[in-house]
C-alpha cells in the first residue's frame, strides 16, 4: 500500500500532537497535585434526614476551623446560607437526597459533584472576608437555575453589602 507523502506527514503530526497532549496532561496533574476524589463514603438518600452524619445541618466551629454538613434536594441547597471563618479550613460533608447536583462556590476552587448515595467531602479555606455565590452547575431539573445558596466568610450575615 502506497501513502501519500503528505498523508504521513498528517498522521506523524497527529500523533505527535497526541503524545505532546498525553505529556502535557501528566506533567500538569503530577505539578498541581490533582486527583481523582478518593473519599468514598455512601448514605442511603432515603435514610438521609434520619441519618446521623447529616443531624445538624449547617456549619459547626470546631478548634481548626470548621466543618458543614449540606443536604441538597430539588430546588435548594439545606440549608442555604452559610457563615464560615475566614483563613481556617472549613471541611463540607454533602450529599443530595433526591438527583445529582452541583455544587460550585463562585470565585473559589471549590467545585463538587452531590451524587445520592455518597458523601462528598472537601476542604478549602477562604483567604478574604465576603460574600460567595453557591450555584447548582449540574441540570437537575425545572427549577435548576433557582438553586442557589450563599457562603458568607467571617461577615456579620445581615450587615453585608448587598
Ligand atoms: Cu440542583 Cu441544578
Amino acid at each position: 500500500m502506497k501513502i501519500d507523502l503528505y498523508e504521513r506527514i498528517w498522521m506523524g503530526l497527529g500523533v505527535v500532537l497526541i503524545v505532546v497532549f498525553l505529556g502535557i496532561m501528566i506533567v500538569m496533574n503530577a505539578a498541581h497535585a490533582i486527583q481523582p476524589p478518593s473519599h468514598i463514603e455512601t448514605v442511603d438518600p432515603k435514610t438521609i434526614w434520619d441519618d446521623p452524619r447529616f443531624a445538624d445541618l449547617g456549619v459547626t466551629l470546631t478548634p481548626e476551623g470548621a466543618k458543614v454538613e449540606l443536604v441538597a434536594q430539588m430546588y435548594a441547597f439545606l440549608p442555604a446560607e452559610l457563615e464560615v471563618p475566614v483563613g481556617k479550613p472549613v471541611t463540607f460533608r454533602m450529599s443530595s437526597a433526591d438527583v445529582v447536583h452541583g455544587f460550585e462556590i463562585v470565585g473559589t476552587n471549590a467545585n463538587a459533584t452531590l451524587i445520592p448515595g455518597y458523601v462528598t467531602e472537601f476542604t478549602i479555606t477562604f483567604p478574604r472576608k465576603g460574600e460567595y455565590l453557591i450555584v447548582c452547575n449540574e441540570f437537575c431539573g425545572i427549577g435548576h437555575h433557582g438553586m442557589f445558596g450563599k457562603v458568607i466568610a467571617g461577615g456579620e450575615p445581615h450587615e453585608a453589602s448587598e
